[in-house]
């Protein structure tokens, strides 16, 4: 064995010292991992990566939704979609930080603002309660706080109020702040309402009403107890001269009962006169309460074979039940969400996702009068949190089972919605 000499030696002092500081190094690093709870004995690199994947897409999901690492697909884009609006927001860091690398943010709000109404129609549940109910506004800090914590990620704004919406005593100002964050508003109304700075304000946003007139004159009367034919006429007369068509869309939602179906060709003709777009026909639903009765299957025939005598070439759309009967011209205003996978179940195809039954869980939220967060409107007894501050809202939408609920809706056989709700509306089911 050869003396070692002084090049030797001191080629061993670099590689002891090299070793000194790696393996100090190394140990500053575990021993922080595991103050910081990330590594326990037996536990890999590898697991921890995925267990911070499956927190945010369960394991059974990574065959059919890819991350945004996999190959760009629809689900890719979505999530960096997603990502873009996150950035709107000026608390994007925590949101980003808390999921939103990987899950994207509703594209849609449906608000409820209040349950008062100035109505009481036959067909109404809602408004015909046999217990009394404690009616009211949403308050207006509500709606400030929530306008806060999403408005700066949404496509679309649903006012859709079990009372009428218009009626809100701030709706004016309600109506500048959608405006102010260049949002879509959608907004059912009972179409009393247009005067004064709920008009003027409505002509400012971008969206589209929808009026809930089922009948024309006196039938109409009858079927929106305490409205007044000609008061109603009137504000829709002023709302179609003033509105620019490029901006605000304009139609009608009659319901169709035993009574209202017999004035339905009359009530073509004045919608068509007034220059209204669309008239969606839909059957009176005895599941939601009310006084009235089924329209008979003669009747709508009747209705659908007056609808097929009208002159093809008028720019009017007539549908029932969503189904469209008379094609109509383009629509000049047209809602983001058209433009995405439904927010119900369908099957796959033009709008189903070709991954999930359901999207509402991923693309909307529901929100009540005190500002919490439901999935949709038939899960509102199911509330996941609020959205009155960013870190609430945080807490509620990348909570544990907002996502077991949007993994469940996976279209694979070894799994069934979360809720018996879903279950049911997935099957076809009324929920
Ligand atoms: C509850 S209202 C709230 C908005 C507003 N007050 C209005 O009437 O447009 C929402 C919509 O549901 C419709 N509706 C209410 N009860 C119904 C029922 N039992 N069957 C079918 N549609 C119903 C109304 O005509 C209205 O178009
Ligand atoms: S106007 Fe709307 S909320 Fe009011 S009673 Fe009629 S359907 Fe119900
Ligand atoms: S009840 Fe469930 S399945 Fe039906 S629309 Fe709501 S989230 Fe979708």
């Amino acid at each position: 064995m050869p003396e070692p000499n002084n090049a030797m030696r001191s080629v061993r002092a670099v590689e002891v010292f090299y070793f000194v500081v790696v393996s100090t190094y190394l140990s500053i690093v575990m021993c922080g991992l595991v103050v910081t709870r990330k590594l326990q004995p037996g536990v890999t690199w590898m697991q921890i990566r995925k267990r911070t994947v499956d927190r945010i897409w369960p394991r059974r999901t990574h065959g059919t939704l890819p991350h945004r690492h996999r190959s760009r697909n629809n689900d890719a884009d979505r999530i960096d979609e997603g990502i873009e609006r996150w950035k709107r927001h000026s608390r994007s860091q925590l949101y980003l930080e808390r999921g939103g690398e990987v899950i994207p943010p509703p594209m849609q709000a449906n608000i409820g603002i209040t349950d008062i109404c100035n109505l009481q129609c036959g067909i109404c549940g809602s408004q015909n309660m046999h217990q009394p109910v404690n009616r009211r506004h949403m308050d207006m800090y509500i709606f400030e706080r929530v306008a806060e914590t999403l408005f700066p990620m949404l496509t679309t704004v649903e006012i859709n109020s079990r009372g009428e919406p218009l009626l809100h005593p701030r709706m004016p100002e309600m109506l500048t702040v959608i405006a102010s964050h260049d949002i879509f508003l959608r907004l059912q109304t009972n179409g009393t309402q247009f005067t004064g700075r709920r008009l003027e304000n409505l002509l400012k946003v971008t969206g589209e009403v929808s009026i809930s007139i089922d009948a024309t004159g006196k039938t109409f009367e009858f079927a929106r107890t305490n409205a007044k034919w000609e008061q109603v006429d009137a504000g829709i007369r002023s709302l179609m001269d003033r509105r620019d068509p490029e901006h605000l869309g304009v139609s009608i939602y009659p319901t169709l009962t035993a009574k209202t179906i017999r004035d339905a060709p009359k009530l073509i003709r004045w919608a068509m006169k007034r220059g209204i777009e669309r008239v969606d026909f839909h059957r009176y639903d005895p599941i939601y309460g009310g006084s009235e009765e089924i329209p008979s299957d003669d009747a709508i025939q009747h209705v659908l074979g007056f609808i097929d005598s009208l002159d093809p070439d008028h720019p009017i759309e007539v549908s029932l039940d969503g189904v469209t009967r008379k094609v109509g011209a383009l629509p000049k205003t047209v809602c983001p969400m058209r433009k995405k996978p439904a927010n119900s179940p369908r099957p796959i195809g033009s709008d189903g996702h070709p991954a999930f039954e359901c999207m509402a869980p991923h693309q909307l939220v529901d929100i009540d009068l005190d500002g919490r967060v439901s999935a949709c409107c038939y899960l509102q007894n199911q509330t996941l949190g609020n959205a009155l501050t960013a870190e609430a809202f945080a807490d509620c939408w990348f909570g544990e089972e907002y996502i077991a609920l949007r993994h469940s809706m996976l279209r694979t056989s070894d799994l069934t919605p979360l809720y018996k709700t879903c279950q049911d509306c997935v099957a076809g089911r009324k929920p």
